[in-house]
């Protein structure tokens, strides 16, 4: 068993070998530049329209509706600055939620500098959007809808197909932040009825540094970087064809291990909980409803402790995350668990606790036991 043990894969998955494999002869030998018309160039040309191939597998969407981007920050803002520059003469209004990834909310917050309205909908108390509410707040100058799919610190999945119909309806361009959700849960683009779609390599086993961007063919979109063609000009510069190479092999790979990565996660997850609620009982509280959440993933309070205190007393055994932050001694919530209404002591007492697919069992039970003996010392 490694140590620590480590149960934070929202915040980030290590590289899977499989995909080392398939990265190393890129970092080794094929360094051509794929505009190049020689063959070591066409070459790399050709690995990159394969990686294409396999992440609009994923998704099912066609090759030319995927670009490679640097990562899920960059996709987001070229889609929400892209379609909302795009669109400025039919109006200036976008909806997103109050639980969006600064990746969603910063850059609303710049296009609000700039002039646009910003609509931020509410969430129930598990952080779920209710589509209705879309509905209500679209206006005649409304140009994007952007919700995401699954919450990074609570994991609720949000109703993206319901949101989907109510965007066509209307005629809405509608991206949503798969980040959290690509590899873990189904992301078929026509499923979610969505226009744009946002992937994060580093979320299921590709390495950081590399994201892409599902645009749906005939979205209008400009874009935010200018140079020479590359990605039909929406992202130019010369690809970065080691990590477009990862991230073409990790979709792969979570294709093909769809069902048991979920699975395990979910065992491992379930696991966990069962082990901490029979330790610990009603001191364990369960933030969201579980039934529409990410299978690996646990937003749990444990009354009348300090997150804080919990993650760093057991930081050499068991590697977790909390629901606020702390500096210079101020204790602030996160937005979620904010917009989730939670009461501050119940969310200063949140962990994120995330599995990955190679979790075991014999980690989730060491990790329980250290858990549960640091709850208990920290009650006293
Ligand atoms: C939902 C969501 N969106 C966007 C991001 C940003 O990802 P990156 O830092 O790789 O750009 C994250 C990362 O945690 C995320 O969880």
């Amino acid at each position: 068993m490694k140590h620590p043990i480590y149960l934070d894969y929202n915040a980030t998955t290590p590289v899977d070998p499989e995909v080392v494999k398939e990265m190393i002869p890129f970092i080794e030998s094929f360094y051509g530049n794929p505009s190049s018309s020689y063959s070591i160039g066409r070459n790399n040309k050709e690995a990159v329209e394969k990686a294409r191939e396999q992440v609009a597998k994923l998704i099912n969407c066609k090759p030319e509706e995927i670009y490679f981007t640097s990562c899920a920050t960059e996709s987001n803002n070229l889609a929400i600055r892209g379609i909302a520059m795009a669109n400025q003469q039919k109006g200036k209004h976008i909806i997103t939620s109050s639980i969006e990834h600064p990746a969603v909310t910063e850059v609303c917050k710049y296009l609000s500098s700039l002039g646009w309205d910003i609509t931020y909908l509410p969430v129930d108390k598990y952080g779920f959007v209710n589509p209705t509410d879309v509905e209500n707040v679209i206006r005649k100058d409304t140009v994007l809808i952007s919700i995401m799919h699954a919450n990074n610190e609570v994991g609720t999945i949000q109703p993206i197909q319901e949101i989907g119909v109510i965007a066509r309806q209307n005629k809405i361009v509608f991206h949503t932040d798969a980040s959290q959700s690509v590899g873990k849960i189904e992301t078929d683009v026509d499923k979610l009825e969505v226009d744009l779609l946002t992937i994060a390599g580093h979320k299921f086993y590709a390495p950081k540094g590399i994201g892409a961007l599902y645009i749906r063919k005939g979205t209008q979109i400009e874009n935010l970087m200018h140079g020479a063609g590359q990605e039909k000009g929406i992202r130019p510069g010369t690809e970065n064809v080691i990590q477009i190479v990862g991230l073409g092999k990790a979709c792969e790979v979570a294709l093909r291990d769809f069902k048991q990565n979920r699975h395990n996660m979910q065992a491992s997850r379930d696991r966990l909980l069962d082990g901490l609620i029979s330790q610990l009982g009603n001191q364990v509280h369960v933030n969201v409803n579980l039934e529409n959440c990410l299978s690996n993933t646990l937003s749990v309070a444990f009354e009348n402790i300090s997150a804080h205190a919990l993650a760093s007393l057991i930081g050499n055994d068991v590697l977790i995350s909390t629901g606020s932050a702390c500096h210079s001694g101020e204790t602030t919530i996160s937005s979620v668990l904010q917009a989730m209404s939670l009461d501050f002591r119940t969310a200063t007492a949140t962990v994120r606790i995330s599995t990955g697919k190679h979790t075991t069992g014999e980690e989730i039970d060491f990790a329980i036991e250290v858990i549960t003996n640091a709850v208990k010392k920290l009650s006293l």
